[in-house]
């Protein structure tokens, strides 16, 4: 019975993605209207609606309850008991959930594709084998990028291609795993280490705005040392946030923010949106009911401290888990992801949030110009 009920659902499910003609060309709708906006996604588990189910056994995966026990109410591959902030984004855009790239039912790309994999860092190294790396996505976007130049010709794929938003959400992976993986950073080399996600970050984005990107909608690290896989990670630490990878992310943060000023003034047609995730979460966790929520630092699915041990499923190393009854009133669905709710404000303030909640002069809803206001 509950078999029948979960395929039930994933039957409902998978013809919700379908909704995007299946008709096995990279093709393009030519009953769209003219000015639709592509929407392509980049990055880690904070946007990843399930790529990693194709890639193998081993892989950093979500298909697999408690994960998408709320909206979707069947495991799809997304780190969350729900949606994500893509998804909600593309509720707001009026334009169908974005579907993984790697998904076999899905061959048609006009209204965008999602690159993304959970695990994903910037650097190669980060998590290798387990997960799709950034310079692989990127790829995957080459792969697309000359199917519907072949069917629309350069003049209107260039014109696709410069209307489309680029939404990156990644760098959270490369900090936290030297330390997830009993390693650490050294003092000394984080400024060296910083400058290779950022140097290896700045080529992609260089790379999609040659392919004729011009719209970038950036997430920016969360408050990586005090989320709470990091903080259960130690005993020693007795749960307080983990400083390194909090210096880290906020040496990144920094950089990323004087990178996209750099590269606009280098690039005059690039538009970025740059989200501040790490204020975003930081009061959350502070202030849990200011924003609706009961429990602002302990995650709703796992063990431990916090349950910051990543055991959420079962699945991995560690077996054991706690569910809470009541995902919506935690932050924290997982170790390390959020809940539906807490995607649901995150996406809220990407898309019509103002300065400083999203640096550089847009938000998302001024890349989607054509959803009616
Ligand atoms: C972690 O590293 C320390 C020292 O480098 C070592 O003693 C310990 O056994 C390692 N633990 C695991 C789980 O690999
Ligand atoms: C990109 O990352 C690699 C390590 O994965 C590093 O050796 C290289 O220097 C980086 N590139 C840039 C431009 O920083
Ligand atoms: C932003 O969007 C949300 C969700 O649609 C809406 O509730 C809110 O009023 C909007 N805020 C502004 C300032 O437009």
């Amino acid at each position: 019975m509950a078999t029948l009920t979960t395929l039930l659902y994933s039957m409902v499910f998978y013809a919700t993605l379908l909704i995007i003609p299946a008709d096995c060309s990279l093709g393009y709708d030519l009953g769209k209207p003219k000015n639709h906006v592509p929407f392509f996604i980049f990055g880690d588990s904070f946007v990843d609606a399930g790529n990693n189910n194709y890639i193998g056994t081993g892989a950093i995966q979500a298909n697999f309850w408690p994960y998408g026990q709320t909206l979707f109410h069947y495991p799809n591959g997304r780190f969350s008991d729900g949606r994500l902030s893509p998804d909600v984004i593309a509720e707001f855009a009026n334009v169908p959930y974005i579907p993984p790239f790697l998904h076999p039912g899905v061959h048609q790309f006009s209204e965008g594709a999602n690159f993304a994999s959970s695990g994903a860092g910037v650097l190669v190294e980060t998590f290798k084998g387990l997960v799709i790396n950034l310079k692989t996505q990127l790829s995957y976007f080459k792969k697309v990028a000359t199917g519907l130049r072949q069917e629309l010709g350069d003049g209107e794929a260039k014109k696709l291609f410069s209307r489309a938003v680029y939404l990156i959400s990644v760098g959270s992976n490369d900090y936290m795993y030297p330390f997830l993986s009993n390693s650490t950073i050294p003092e000394s080399s984080q400024t060296q280490y910083v400058g290779r996600v950022i140097g290896n970050l700045t080529s992609v984005i260089q790379e999609i705005y040659k392919i004729g990107g011009r719209k970038f909608g950036f997430i920016r690290l969360g408050p990586l040392g005090c989320v709470p896989a990091l903080r259960a990670l130690k005993p020693e630490n007795k749960g307080r946030c983990l400083e390194e990878a909090l210096t880290l992310s906020k040496l990144h943060n920094k950089a990323l923010s004087n990178l996209l000023r750099e590269l606009e003034s280098q690039f005059p047609e690039l538009k970025y949106s740059n989200y501040d995730f790490y204020s975003f979460l930081r009061q959350r966790m502070k202030y849990p009911s200011k924003y609706g929520f009961k429990e602002g630092e302990s995650a709703c699915c796992g063990i431990g401290p916090l349950r910051g041990v990543m055991s959420c499923g079962g699945r991995g190393r560690v077996k054991n888990y706690q569910l809470c009854d009541k995902p919506s009133e935690y932050v924290f669905w997982d170790a390390i992801h959020l809940t539906d709710k807490a995607y649901q404000q995150m996406a809220e303030q990407m898309w019509n949030g103002t300065n400083p909640v999203v640096e550089g002069n847009y938000n998302l809803k001024s890349f989607f110009p054509s959803v009616a206001p």
